[in-house]
């Protein structure tokens, strides 16, 4: 699979296309074991999986039994977005889980610089989520630690939301950061993704797409998830 050899990881421009992450929060829990299938046969590179715990986030989700049953189905890169407090407590039971990148939230994070190298000692990659009111500002201290960024363009907890306008700017404010310092970190975008506005996001400087509404309510989600990449 062509997972963490994705661009800047190797250190070699593979793929100049984005990464698409789909969120299965958008997917039919009923019907999981087909939307895994689905998304094994896709050009989406990672699964990306929304855990929340109803006191971070006004919302709860699912876990790591969840997690542990899809790893099973998939060698695609699992991408474990952690909306919850104290999320360092859990970081070896995500491991265990299978998640291979681990993301946590920097409002979350009293000692974050900590967080992260505790995620990269477990063998996983290491990201940082900023809620939308967080300036990426905050993170140039240890951009260099970071594997992936996540920026929210929407306030975490639910899928389906409007996107926030907002978030071109912190792409390139991030982008510009990342360059300067010479680092290898990924810029993710989550929430209100669609096939309007992948291209703008990709041209400011995005390297991965989360979408959840956008490919489990599309018609033919697979191709949609082409669509998306070839923006
Ligand atoms: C929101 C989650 C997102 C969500 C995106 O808190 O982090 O990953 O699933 O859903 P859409 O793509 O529907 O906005
Ligand atoms: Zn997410």
């Amino acid at each position: 699979m062509a997972l963490f050899c994705l661009k800047k990881w190797t250190f070699v421009q593979i793929n100049p296309m984005a990464i698409i992450a789909p969120s299965l929060l958008a997917a039919n829990f009923l019907e999981l074991g087909n939307a895994c299938t689905m998304l094994n046969e896709s050009e989406a590179e990672w699964f990306h999986l929304d855990v929340m715990d109803g006191s971070f986030v006004p919302n709860i989700s699912y876990g790591l039994p969840i997690i542990e049953q899809i790893k099973k189905t998939t060698t695609k890169v699992l991408d474990v977005h952690l909306m919850i407090v104290a999320p360092e407590k859990y970081i070896v039971d995500f491991k265990k889980a299978g998640a291979d990148i681990l993301t946590v939230h920097y409002e979350a994070c009293p000692h974050l610089h900590s967080t992260l190298q505790l995620i990269k000692a477990q063998g996983m990659k290491a990201g940082v989520a900023l809620n939308p009111h967080t300036p990426v500002s905050f993170l140039k201290d240890i951009i260099k630690d970071i594997d992936v960024v996540c920026i929210m363009s929407v306030n975490p907890g639910f899928g389906g939301q409007k996107f926030i306008e907002h978030t071109y700017e912190k792409v390139i404010e991030l982008k510009q950061m990342i360059t300067d310092a010479n680092a290898n970190t990924l810029i993710e975008i989550d929430g209100g993704v669609t096939a309007d506005n992948a291209s703008k996001l990709v041209k400011a400087g995005a390297d991965v797409l989360v979408a959840g509404t956008t490919v489990f309510k599309a018609a033919d989600p697979k191709a949609m998830i082409v669509t998306l990449k070839n923006c």
